[in-house]
């Protein structure tokens, strides 16, 4: 048996005709980058979602970028976020000429440890934003109130949290702006990069609008530095079928994560929680190990497809050198790029497949 990590083909398999039979109405609308279709999406997005606007643009980095020029920071100005996820997010900050801040994580879940982020605000501390990693919901409710107090903005990144709730409240829906992905492997992937900005902000939808598209304020004049950075139509066709399926193929993931779970729970292993509502919709399903290297070789020799997410935090990042961190800093973090490993979880792993992977890590953990 070879299983991988996510298995996209299939993944769209069942939806192959359907696809097909949109990428054919796209092609003869003549309208290939945002236009109506995305416009439906974008609609349709926002519904499911429970926000105001959606606005589709080129990635889940893109989001984080627009959302962040919508603060109009300046160099000395300071974006606190947590050091253990992927690069992308800390780029952005820098991309927009401000200041990455890091703190270190919760060693159970990997979020970002809250007890931490007083200590890190400063008087140019102008955001926070909340990774909601692997598809678990932070706690908005204690965020939230840290943010209220110090006068802070939000900008959630949901990339790997579509459709996942805190509290019966979808996510994206407590920032200034929520921020996704709909990258290939993302839980609501498209066939091609995508993401969208959510806001309930009217002012903030018209400048998202504006910064995806060359800043264009009308027909002639440019009011804002913008970027080239559409979700073009044929992904928002397809995106707006696979979001039919959300809420089902979340279920899916969580199913199969409970799956795990259940056959986990004697082993030497950190287990992620399962709480009854949708908190976390297992985009990636995370356990630690003490011996994860060996693991992962295990695994990779039984054609078990299994994942670091990550294996350096972002302080170690050679690009992030100038920002003056170094190892020990953030000690948690550290610790847990060394013991993070992620199996597949994605919908439609077959049953035979599941106990496999199941026999597969028990035999390693137990032996
Ligand atoms: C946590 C996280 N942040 C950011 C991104 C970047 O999203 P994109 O590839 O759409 O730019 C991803 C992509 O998977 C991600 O998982």
């Amino acid at each position: 048996m070879k299983i991988p990590i996510f298995r996209t083909i299939e993944q769209n398999e069942y939806l192959m005709e359907s696809i097909m039979k949109k990428i054919e109405d796209v092609f003869r609308t003549d309208a290939f980058v945002l236009g109506p279709v995305v416009e439906k999406f974008e609609l349709k997005f926002a519904q499911i979602i429970g926000s105001k606007h959606a606005v589709g643009v080129g990635s889940g980095t893109d989001a984080f970028l627009l959302s962040l020029r919508l603060l109009d920071l300046q160099p000395e100005n300071q974006v606190i976020i947590p050091v253990f996820g992927f690069v992308s997010i800390a780029m952005a900050v820098l991309r927009v000429g401000a200041t990455p801040v890091f703190i270190d994580v919760d060693p159970l879940t990997g979020l970002m440890d809250l007890s931490k982020v007083e200590d890190a605000i400063t008087e140019n501390t102008r955001a926070i934003m909340p990774v909601h990693l692997y598809g678990k919901a932070m706690n908005m409710n204690s965020l939230m109130e840290i943010a209220r107090k110090h006068n802070l903005a939000v900008i959630e990144d949901c990339t790997q949290a579509t459709g996942a709730q805190f509290h019966g409240r979808k996510l994206g829906t407590y920032g200034i702006t929520g921020c996704f992905s709909f990258s290939p492997n993302s839980n609501l992937g498209g066939i091609g990069d995508g993401g969208m900005v959510i806001t309930e902000v009217d002012e903030y939808a018209v400048r998202l609008r504006k910064f995806r598209d060359h800043g264009h304020a009308d027909e002639i004049y440019h009011d804002e530095i913008g970027y080239n950075s559409h979700l073009d139509a044929i992904q928002a066709a397809v995106l707006t079928l696979k979001l039919e399926d959300l809420e089902d193929s979340n279920a899916e993931r969580i199913e199969n994560a409970r799956f795990y779970n259940e056959r986990f729970g004697d082993l030497n292993a950190v287990l992620p929680e399962i709480t009854d509502n949708i908190s976390h919709v297992f985009n990636l399903y995370t356990i630690q190990v003490a011996q994860r290297d060996a693991m992962n070789i295990y695994l990779k020799e039984k054609k078990v497809g299994c994942g670091i997410y990550y294996p350096i935090p972002l302080h170690m990042q050679p690009c992030f050198d100038f920002l003056g961190y170094k190892e020990g800093d953030f000690p948690q973090a550290e610790q847990l790029s060394k013991r993070v490993i992620s199996l597949p979880v994605f919908p439609g792993l077959k049953r035979q497949e599941i106990q496999y992977v199941t026999q597969s890590v028990r035999d390693f953990l137990s032996s």
